[in-house]
């Protein structure tokens, strides 16, 4: 087999075969096909696509390039949730204390942020000693003794889908339906949970900007979970705004202790509720009621433990921005435009993301809003606040706001967008 025979299988549009895929990624894996061999075939997968067959193939050899979890000791039912990605999209750090405190364990791989999305590790970094990287045994303990742990994935983990993501984020090669699908199942799969609910997001915020891609997206990881015996389900879920009111790695640390407290921002406490329920659902926990955990304590209390157990404190001081920078309303009337893409990009140009994956990210940056689409809102009166630590940033990052906040005459009817858009 040779990289030049499979690039121009699918650069012709036929299909790979089973031999061909297995072969590429093991060889890609372990160096004997080059960076630039893949990123053409990359480039012509994203092009031509692949079938369903072929990408559950690439999927499989994914996971055997390394090793794979088992958490079928553990007295309590697995799950987890994988979000594509958005701008405020902060839901694990409250729904992973929550479904824990609902009976289930939740072993969660996540990553940090690149480009205008930001990343859950990067986020809880931003509480004083908060450790991301676990070793396997670590982990294990973590999730037998408070039921969830929010961690780095390990090295060992579809190190295929390591070296190929980044190699695909430089190629522009990340747009692809199978590839995406590939890439997130794959480390699921490989982590070993009993099930994962999806939550596929569709607007200017995410990778998907449209429902019929995100449903394409949706159903195709579906299929492959299925089919590795992963109970697994997707909702489709608003992201033409931002959720909650924040978007910044302590910001959004903040606003997620205030749903944990029983407060917080109403579209971030429904998404969180929702995602609770079909977590708990496809761990065969049906009759457990998240609402009462968020109202009760109980989740606030996995929480402490859970930062706690990973070297965080969890009464220090969260930090606060050197900076700010206050954007007024242009005008009186209704919000009824505050584009998801502008605001997370604004953040990321404050220092909450990073451009290149070495770069190290501000915890304190980001964009906070004080008015959501549908609020009314005053001329003059602060719409958004700025921080950063690096005020040089602020005439770059209000340059992405440019045409992002439509304010309406007032009176004009909004019509908010379901935050839930299909399952
Ligand atoms: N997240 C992933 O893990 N992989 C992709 O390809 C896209 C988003």
């Amino acid at each position: 087999m040779d990289a030049i025979s499979v690039i121009r299988t699918k650069r012709d549009k036929a299909r790979l075969s089973d031999a061909q895929i297995d072969w590429v990624i093991d060889a890609y894996t372990r160096g004997a096909v080059a960076d630039e061999q893949m990123s053409a075939l990359a480039m012509a997968i994203l092009l031509n696509g692949m079938d369903r067959a072929e990408t559950a193939r690439w999927t499989a050899a994914m996971i055997a390039s390394g090793e794979r979890m088992d958490f079928s000791a553990l007295p309590r039912p697995t799950a987890d949730k994988h979000s594509t990605g958005g701008v405020g999209d902060k839901i694990t750090l409250p729904l992973a204390p929550l479904v824990a405190a609902c009976g289930a364990a939740v072993p969660q791989l996540s990553g940090r942020g690149l480009g205008h999305t930001g990343g859950t590790l990067d986020k809880l970094e931003s509480i004083p000693g908060w450790r991301a990287t676990l070793s396997n045994d670590e982990m294990m303990a973590v999730l037998g003794d408070v039921g969830a742990v929010i961690c780095a994935a390990g090295d060992g983990l579809a190190p295929a889908d390591k070296k190929l993501y980044a190699l695909r984020d430089v190629t522009g090669t990340v747009e692809a339906i199978p590839l995406i699908a590939a890439s997130i199942m794959s480390k699921k799969i490989a982590e070993g949970t009993g099930s994962l609910v999806l939550d596929v997001k569709v607007g200017s915020g995410a990778f998907m900007k449209n429902l019929d891609d995100a449903r394409e997206l949706a159903t195709t990881m579906v299929g492959l979970g299925t089919g590795h015996g992963v109970r697994t389900t997707a909702l489709l879920t608003d992201m033409s705004v931002p959720l909650g009111r924040t978007a910044g790695n302590a910001l959004e640390v903040r606003e997620s202790v205030e749903v944990l407290a029983g407060g917080g921002p109403a579209d971030v406490v429904e998404l969180t509720l929702a995602l609770a329920r079909e977590m708990l659902d496809a761990a065969g926990l049906p009759d457990a009621d998240p609402a009462r955990a968020l109202a009760d304590g109980s989740a606030m209390d996995h929480w402490r433990r859970m930062i706690t157990a990973q070297g965080g404190d969890p009464d220090a001081p969260l930090p606060v921005s050197r900076e700010q920078h206050v954007l007024t309303a242009p005008a009186s009337g209704v919000l009824t435009g505050l584009d998801a893409y502008a605001v997370g990009v604004t953040a990321w140009r404050l220092g909450a993301g990073r451009a290149r994956k070495e770069d190290p990210v501000q915890a304190a940056a980001g964009v906070e809003l004080h008015a959501r689409p549908g609020d009314e809102v005053t001329a003059g009166a602060p719409l958004l606040t700025l921080h950063t630590d690096t005020p040089e940033r602020f005439g770059y990052a209000l340059e992405a706001l440019d045409g992002a906040v439509v304010v309406a005459p007032p009176g004009t009817a909004y019509e908010p967008r379901p935050i839930v858009l299909d399952r």
